[in-house]
């Protein structure tokens, strides 16, 4: 059974990975398995100069889900050069640096420095619906994804996959914008921007009042975005949005992505991504799928 997949570019051992905020720099969960096992990482979100993130509370639980408002708390690309690459380097597997900015010029910058990095490529995060500027201030409109994605192109020579947000009226359009741009691939999807009240202090639970939604409630909005986004660009897609089993991470690859992402499901069991890497070769055994390749957007 071959469970190899080439994302844009990046050679992976299955199409696992764990998404960019949910799995830190992988310290936490190297104590619970041999983080090799993973087709690969994406990284925290990460800037130019540290942040600091917003307020607290900045998580909470809704039915089947939940929001978060982290404000893309991290220590800078500097910091992670440093520190945490040469610890995620001890693994065999694809290391993705989630990248984030507040300015095209600050995009620019960090992805000059992560073109010196020794790692596989970069996922751009235009999409973060929690940071008042930036990220999603570009992702939302087709002008910004391309400016950005192009200008970060002139400087990255590893491969790019661009982080859409789900908060657009017609998630195709700007798909196609990043592909025209020069991306080498697309990930979908970021979080669904939301709200919870505390009806007891009838206050917003979050401090930042609206956050991220992620977790199982919103796996439908994400299969139908990649499914619709596979069947109008070239470029590979990476999926994600609810994905905790093997079952989930079929139903993305047979819409279209070439490999998926987990998120919320790292917080429920650190287990989800190595069950999901052996709920995919269940299902292979099951139906005769000699080569994982064979399923991607196997769906009419
Ligand atoms: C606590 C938390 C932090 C996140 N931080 C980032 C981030 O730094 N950059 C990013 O591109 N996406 C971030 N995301 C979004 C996830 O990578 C993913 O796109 C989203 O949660 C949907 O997948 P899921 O339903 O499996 O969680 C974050 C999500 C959560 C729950």
């Amino acid at each position: 059974m071959n469970t190899k997949i080439n994302l844009a570019g990046i050679e992976m051992k299955n199409p696992v990975t764990v998404a960019s905020g949910t799995f830190g720099y992988g310290r936490e969960f190297s104590q619970f398995f041999d983080l090799s096992k993973l087709g690969g990482i994406i990284t925290k979100g990460t800037s130019l100069k540290p942040k600091s993130g917003n307020k607290p509370p900045r998580v909470c639980e809704t039915s089947s889900g939940m929001l978060n408002s982290i404000g893309l708390q991290n220590p800078g690309v500097e910091y992670f050069a440093q520190n945490d690459l040469p610890f995620l380097k001890k693994f065999d597997t694809a290391i993705i640096v989630n990248a984030c900015g507040s300015s095209v010029d600050e995009y620019v910058e960090l992805c000059k420095i992560l073109n010196t990095l020794d790692i596989d490529g970069v996922e751009l995060n235009l999409s973060c619906p929690n940071v008042k500027e930036g990220c999603m201030a570009f992702g939302n409109t087709y002008e910004g994804v391309k400016e950005v994605t192009s200008q970060v192109r002139k400087v990255l020579d590893k491969p790019l996959i661009v982080k859409l947000t789900p908060n657009v009226t017609d998630i195709v359009s700007i798909a196609k914008a990043v592909e025209d741009a020069g991306a080498d691939g697309v990930s979908l999807i970021n979080t669904l921007l939301g709200m919870k009240i505390d009806i007891d202090k009838r206050k917003p639970a979050l401090a930042n009042k609206t956050g991220g939604l992620s977790g199982p409630a919103i796996k439908p909005v994400a299969v139908r975005m990649v499914y619709q986004v596979a069947k109008a660009v070239n470029v590979p897609i990476l999926g994600m949005g609810g994905i905790v089993n093997g079952e989930d991470a079929i139903e993305f690859m047979l819409a279209g992505a070439t490999a998926v992402s987990i998120g919320a499901g790292n917080f429920i069991d650190p287990y989800t991504s190595i069950k999901t890497i052996e709920g995919i070769e269940e299902y292979m055994k099951k139906y005769n799928v000699n080569d994982i390749n064979e399923i991607i957007g196997d769906v009419p």
